[in-house]
């Protein structure tokens, strides 16, 4: 048996269609906040730590005064690639009273993570929550939410690389790859 059951598949998104699909959700951000009445600025809460590099490249293309808030997401996994219990840790966000919140996260699948911390900062009296993911797996859904921002909709296969990981492994890679079990 190896050490690792699962091994890097093939590229499901390469980098120039990551990069077109970031900035295409960064431009519907910068319209939805234009249209906004009665101003706020805007407050991006990052989801670690899968959203730390769709995170870093999305805020580059917001030319607007924007605070970043970190959150840390945990699903404990019943096994290697399905979600079990969700720990959120938010006591370093900041006061949200009056701003345009804007939730980021690598990957919108169950959505269980985004329907809880939805809920959290609602209760902070933002001005406004959104949620801003890159990929969407529609068919995996198991809360009603949807993102008002979607870089991809992609199959219910699970992926690793910008930002996405196997037990912390793969997070650094520049392409979005397939994750394969061993005999695949
Ligand atoms: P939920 O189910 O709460 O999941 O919408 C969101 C979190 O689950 C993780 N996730 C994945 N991570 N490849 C990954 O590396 C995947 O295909 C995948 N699907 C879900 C991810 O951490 C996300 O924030």
């Amino acid at each position: 048996m190896s050490a690792h059951p699962f091994h890097l598949g093939p590229v499901l998104v390469g980098r120039r269609h990551i990069a077109a699909a970031v900035r295409r959700v960064a431009e519907g951000i910068l319209d939805d906040l234009h249209a906004e009445a009665g101003g706020g600025e805007l407050t991006v809460v990052s989801v670690l730590n899968g959203a730390l590099v769709f995170t870093a490249d999305l805020v580059r293309h917001l030319d607007v005064p924007l605070r970043i808030e970190t959150v840390r997401a945990r699903s404990y996994r019943g096994d290697a690639t399905t979600p079990g219990d969700l720990a959120l840790r938010m006591e370093d966000v900041g006061a949200l009273a009056g701003r345009h919140v804007l939730l980021v996260d690598d990957i919108l699948d169950t959505g269980r993570t985004m329907h809880r911390l939805r809920a959290e900062i609602r209760q902070r009296g933002p001005a406004s929550v959104r949620i801003a993911v890159l990929l969407d797996k529609p068919a995996r859904r198991a809360v009603e939410i949807e993102a008002d921002h979607v870089g991809l909709e992609i199959p219910d296969v699970f992926v690793v690389g910008y930002g996405l990981d196997h037990e912390e492994r793969f997070r650094n890679l520049p392409d979005i790859h397939e994750l394969r079990g061993d005999g695949a």
